[in-house]
This record gives structure tokens, C-alpha cells and sequence, in this order.
């Protein structure tokens, strides 16, 4: 197998690691060959608190998709998120030299845009452009070729802390690896979950994983915001396990066996048995009570999603509603209720299916490692056109994202 063809993505969770390993075939399809997952000790919130830990993980997870591909791995893809990650919108202009809009205008008005002050601590991730203006023309997606004197860009801006980057990126690399790119969580999460007539439409995805809640906020095909919540799954777990007074592990058996955000629809009398803490008897509990618990936590985060568009004033922008995704949408009633709180129509999302999925890969909770296999194959495909047309000018935005990420590594090695 042509090693050039071997794709990896590498989400490293709070959680979970999870690695996928993907080919691309000679038409330029996408297929999974392996798979590896490994639970996840050593991160905290989406950051790594511990990198022995991590690389332990890490490294589980990469020798088992290994060995069930069949292939080395060599570099990867790996996602990131972590309540130190901010974005914000910005804009740049400039003046066109020639009659023609070429590729060096566009990466002129990209660098303009980009030229906000941000702490010394902090590294731009992503420059994500939204949209172009020409002169008066707004709403260019590509504004190569066009004439006009005036070239406007609007971007999507993702920064991230350089110590914290800098740690998931070595625990990567001491697990064996090179970790060729870094992507945003949630921006993986809506490439496998989302279709383009939905980020056309305006749409929330919103990835509840372990640690945190990762939203990505599209509207006509770009990316208008993005945000980690530092409230996930976990949460709900430990709330359980103190309201229950129950260990840890037994509060995660009764949430994904018995867990429901509403407590209207459930049977007042239905009772489970659950384990107490060590030293005191199992106990009855009331299936109400258990979903009276995990639903305040859950409605805590719709209020704060709920927020979220207000303050961004986004409330028109989003016709689609919701797309709930990551381990955490799988609890019972979660969609039903952030439609109740938030006011949108608001559904779970499962990856999209495509060649080697099986069904045990249609889970919300491997939306961002697919999500990073998919953009992966994108760059490298854009890459290799590149290559073959032997044409720098022709950049695709994808390609951008790898650019400004490029940057990114340049300067934190
Ligand atoms: N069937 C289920 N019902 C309810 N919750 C579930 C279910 N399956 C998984 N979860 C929850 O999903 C969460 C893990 O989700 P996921 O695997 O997406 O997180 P992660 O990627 O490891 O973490 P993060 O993205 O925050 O770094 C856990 O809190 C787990 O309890
Ligand atoms: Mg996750």
C-alpha cells in the first residue's frame, strides 16, 4: 500500500482516544481499514493534565488501529479543544495592484485580517475566511479572477494557549507519532455530522464529549463562531454520583442504562437497584429522581447555549436548529429538551456513513477523530491537485487552514 495514501486522525478526549486510520483510493474515495480506541487518563476539560498518562493512552490507541490496518503510522491529524480556546470574528482590506484579483491579493487580505493584537501566550490556529467583499459585491466565497480595486475579507479567527497546544502536541509525538496538523474539535465534529445544505441554512452543532461541549455556529457555508463550554458529560456523572451518593463508576453504569433527561414521561414508581459507596448496601432509587438530576445539568447547558446566540445576536442567522453530536447526545430526551429550552428544532447527529464504516463507527461520540479523518483526505487531496497542476495559485480554503497551522508548528518548534 502506497504510504502517501495512509490518512490518520487522532482525537485525543477527555475521555476517550480514539484513532482512525483511512486510504484513499486510486479515486480518490475515503476508506476506513482500522480503528483503535483506548479510555483516556490524563486529560482534564479537553487539556492535558498529565502527559505520561496521555502518551500511555495515546499509544494504546495507535497500536491497536495499527494493528488492525495492517500499515505504520507515521503522522496524524489530532483535534483540539479545552476551555483555553477563543475565537472571535475580524476583517481586513486591501488595495488591488493589478485589473485581476490573483491568490497573492487573497493571501494579503487573509494576513490583514489576522493582524490583531492577541496575548504573547497565545497562537492563531485557524484563520477561517467567510466571505469576500469586491468593491461593493459582497458575499465572494472565491475572489480569484475577479476585477475590482478594493478586497475585503472577512475571517473566523481560533486561538489557543501555546503551553497547552504545545503538550498535546508532545504527548503525540512521544507517543511515536508526528502530529502533522491540529484542527478545532468542533470544526471535525460538523465535517463528518453536517451537511453543506445545513451550514448553508445556519446551524449550532453542538459535540457534548466528556470534558467539554465543543460548538461550531455555521451560516452560508462558513464558519460564524466557535466556543468551548467547559460543562460535558462527566458532569453529569459526577452530579449523579453525589446526589446518589454512589461511586464514580456506578454513577456512569446507571447514567448510560437508566439516564433520561426528563422526568415528565417516566413512570413515578419505576425504581433500580444501585451499588453505594464502599461499605454501605445497594439502595432503590427512583428513575425520576436519577432524571431529575442529570436534567438540571442539562438544562444548565441549553441556558448557556441559549446565551450563547443572544450575545453573538445570532438569533436569525440559525434556520436549521440544532445538531446535537459526541457521547454525550446519547442520553435520553437530551434533543427533546434543548428544543424545549432553546426554541430551535434541535436532533442528534450520527457521522455520516461512508466506505469501511461499520456500524459501531455511527456513534455521535467518533464524530471529531471521522471528522479529522475527512478534512484530512480534503487537504491532502487539494495537496496533491496542487502538485499535479503545479499551480500554487489555485488555493482552496482547506488548504488555508493547513497554512495558517503550518505556521503554528513553525513557530512553536
Ligand atoms: N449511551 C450513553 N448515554 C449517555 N451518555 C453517554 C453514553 N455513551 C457515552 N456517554 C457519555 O459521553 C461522554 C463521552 O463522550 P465523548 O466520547 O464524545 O467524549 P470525549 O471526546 O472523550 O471528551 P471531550 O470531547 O470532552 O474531550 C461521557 O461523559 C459518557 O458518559
Ligand atoms: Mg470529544
Amino acid at each position: 500500500m502506497n504510504e502517501r495514501n495512509i490518512i490518520v486522525g487522532l482525537d485525543v478526549g477527555t475521555t476517550k482516544v480514539c484513532t482512525i486510520v483511512g486510504v484513499q483510493n486510486p479515486n480518490s474515495e475515503l476508506e476506513i481499514i482500522g480503528i483503535g480506541t483506548h479510555p483516556s487518563h490524563g486529560l482534564k476539560k479537553g487539556s492535558v493534565v498529565n502527559i505520561d498518562k496521555t502518551v500511555r493512552s495515546i499509544y494504546a490507541s495507535i497500536e491497536e488501529a495499527k494493528l488492525m490496518a495492517g500499515v505504520d503510522i507515521q503522522s496524524v491529524t489530532i483535534g483540539i479543544a479545552g476551555s483555553h480556546i477563543y475565537s472571535f470574528n475580524s476583517s481586513g482590506v486591501v488595495a488591488i495592484k493589478g485589473s485581476e484579483i490573483t491568490a497573492g491579493d487573497v493571501e494579503r487580505v487573509l494576513e490583514a485580517a489576522k493582524a490583531v493584537v492577541i496575548p504573547s501566550d497565545r497562537e492563531v490556529l485557524h484563520v477561517i475566511p467567510q466571505e469576500f467583499r469586491v468593491d461593493n459585491t459582497g458575499g465572494i466565497k472565491d475572489p480569484v479572477g475577479m476585477c475590482g480595486v478594493r478586497l475585503e475579507a472577512h475571517v473566523h479567527i481560533v486561538t489557543g494557549s501555546i503551553p497547552l497546544i504545545q503538550n498535546l502536541v508532545k504527548c503525540v509525538e512521544q507517543a511515536g507519532v508526528k502530529a502533522n496538523s491540529v484542527t478545532l474539535q468542533p470544526i471535525a465534529s460538523s465535517e463528518s455530522v453536517l451537511s453543506l445544505e445545513e451550514k448553508e441554512m445556519g446551524i449550532i452543532l453542538v459535540d457534548i464529549g466528556g470534558g467539554t461541549t465543543d460548538i461550531a455556529i455555521w451560516k452560508e457555508g462558513s464558519l460564524i463562531h466557535s466556543q468551548i463550554v467547559p460543562v460535558g458529560g462527566n458532569h453529569f456523572t459526577n452530579d449523579l454520583a453525589v446526589a446518589l451518593k454512589i461511586p464514580h463508576a456506578e454513577s456512569e453504569r446507571v447514567k448510560i442504562n437508566h439516564g433520561c433527561v426528563l422526568a415528565e414521561g417516566l413512570n413515578q414508581s419505576a425504581h433500580i437497584t444501585v451499588q453505594g459507596l464502599s461499605g454501605t448496601n445497594s439502595r432503590e432509587v427512583k428513575l425520576s429522581f436519577v432524571a431529575e438530576v442529570l436534567g438540571a445539568r442539562a438544562e444548565e447547558l441549553f441556558h448557556i447555549i441559549k446565551n450563547i446566540i443572544a450575545d453573538k445576536n445570532l438569533g436569525n442567522e440559525i434556520t436549521g436548529g440544532i445538531v446535537l453530536t459526541g457521547g454525550g447526545a446519547l442520553i435520553k430526551g437530551i434533543a427533546e429538551l434543548g428544543e424545549y429550552i432553546v426554541e430551535r428544532p434541535t436532533k442528534v447527529g450520527h457521522p455520516t456513513p461512508f466506505g469501511g464504516m461499520t456500524n459501531i463507527m455511527q456513534n455521535p461520540k467518533f464524530s471529531t477523530v471521522l471528522g479529522l479523518l475527512i478534512e484530512t483526505s480534503k487537504r491532502t487531496q487539494v495537496l496533491d491537485n496542487d502538485i499535479n497542476e503545479n499551480n500554487n495559485n489555485q488555493m482552496d480554503l482547506i488548504g488555508k487552514f493547513s497554512d495558517s497551522l503550518k505556521s503554528v508548528f513553525k513557530e512553536i518548534f
